[in-house]
């Protein structure tokens, strides 16, 4: 069976999205052999980081009401050289928003349309005041979306 790579760009500036973030990249790796999770920050994230890249999982804050300016950033740089070479890439993303994390949705959504890029799951919104069962959710979407690139159904 082909190893298949997975990238997440994980933006955690705080001790729960930090922990959102250690959780899945322990638990992916421990749960599918068959998967390699590349865990990255928005600012260690380059073009080359999606080479032989099959799927990719985003995390970020809601921050003024838009995506963190990490994510941001990421975007800005790379939009236009990955428009070229990673169209119909599969991605999952996730949203903790301390209010509301609606305009991070909305910004999202259209770069990720833009990209051609292929949202096979919906977004979690994680929205409000923190709770526990937050990790839970986290790990669901993100161990269906790591065995569905791993049996090829995206
Ligand atoms: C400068 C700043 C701006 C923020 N703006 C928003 C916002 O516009 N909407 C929102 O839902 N949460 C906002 N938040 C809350 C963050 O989304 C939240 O603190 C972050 O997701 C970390 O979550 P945690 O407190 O559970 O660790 C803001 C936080 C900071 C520090």
């Amino acid at each position: 069976m082909k190893y298949k790579n997975i990238l997440f760009i994980s933006h955690s500036p705080s001790l729960n999205t930090i922990k959102l973030s250690n959780h899945i990249c322990m638990k992916a790796k421990r749960l599918n052999p068959n998967i390699s999770l590349i865990c990255l920050n928005p600012f260690e994230t380059n073009v080359n980081s999606f080479n032989s890249i099959d799927g990719v999982i985003i995390s970020t804050t809601e921050n003024f009401g838009y995506m963190a300016g990490a994510t941001k950033d990421f975007f800005d740089r790379c939009y236009e050289d990955l428009r070229e070479i990673t169209a119909g890439l599969p991605v999952f993303y996730y949203v903790r928003a301390g209010l509301d994390g609606q305009g991070s949705q909305i910004a999202i959504n259209k770069i990720l349309k833009g990209l051609k890029w292929k949202q096979v799951l919906p977004p979690l919104i994680l929205k409000g005041k923190w709770q526990n069962n937050f990790i839970q959710k986290v790990e669901d979407q993100s161990l269906a979306f790591v065995n569905g690139i791993e049996m090829g159904i995206y």
